[in-house]
């Protein structure tokens, strides 16, 4: 049971590719930005895979990292092992400071958000107008998408294909039935 909504942040290709496993399979840096407005002063939980793509914790964000590597650590890094230390974290990160946020966003990648997709409140999604190979390739899980609808009161915004960036909208898929928290 989460004190607070969890929410996934997920950029995706038509064909659910997320990335390589190693970094992402685009640049898109209004995106990027975007994302980085979304999830500022909120907790993230995110994979180690995720966290080593990256490179070094986000700011103005609780990075916490969940690995089964019981001497893992990075600066800057709150490490887990368990989904229930995730939570825990996450929600005392919240409670630390009256201003923050309360939300708690699943940030990926696959392993992660497959591990919180029967929690999750919303996805929040960067659909990308294009495929990309799905051979060893990192997909969002797959989803019983029968079961989420597209939030009509969300802002879905479009953008146009632009030189070698692919158009892609803004999505929030919401549970017809609610999650378990
Ligand atoms: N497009 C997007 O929005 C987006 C967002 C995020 C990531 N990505 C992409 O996704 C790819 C990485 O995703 P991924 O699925 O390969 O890896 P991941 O989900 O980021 O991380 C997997 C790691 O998390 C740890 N882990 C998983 N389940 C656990 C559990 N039950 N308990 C404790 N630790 C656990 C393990 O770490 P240890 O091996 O250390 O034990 C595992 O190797 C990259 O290409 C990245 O760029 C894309």
């Amino acid at each position: 049971m989460a004190k607070y909504p969890l929410v996934a942040v997920v950029a995706m290709a038509k064909n659910r590719v997320i990335g390589d496993g190693k970094k992402l399979l685009w640049h898109i840096p209004d995106e990027l930005k975007r994302t980085k407005m979304r999830t500022m002063g909120r907790p993230l939980i995110m994979g180690r895979q995720t966290f080593d793509s990256i490179g070094c914790a986000l700011p103005g964000r609780a990075n916490i990292v969940l690995t089964r590597r019981q001497d893992w650590q990075a600066e800057g890094v709150e490490v887990v092992h368990t989904i229930e230390d995730a939570l825990t974290t996450a929600e005392a990160w919240i409670d630390a400071e009256t201003e923050r946020e309360k939300e708690i966003i699943i940030f990926g990648g696959a392993e992660i958000y497959r591990l919180f997709l029967p929690m999750l409140r919303a996805i929040d999604a960067t659909l990308i107008e294009a495929t990309y190979p799905s051979n060893n390739a990192t997909h969002f899980p797959e989803s019983d998408w029968g079961r989420w609808t597209e939030d009509p009161a969300y802002p879905s915004t479009r953008t146009e294909a632009q030189g070698t960036t692919p158009a892609y909208r803004y999505v929030r898929y919401v549970p017809s039935i609610q999650p378990r928290q």
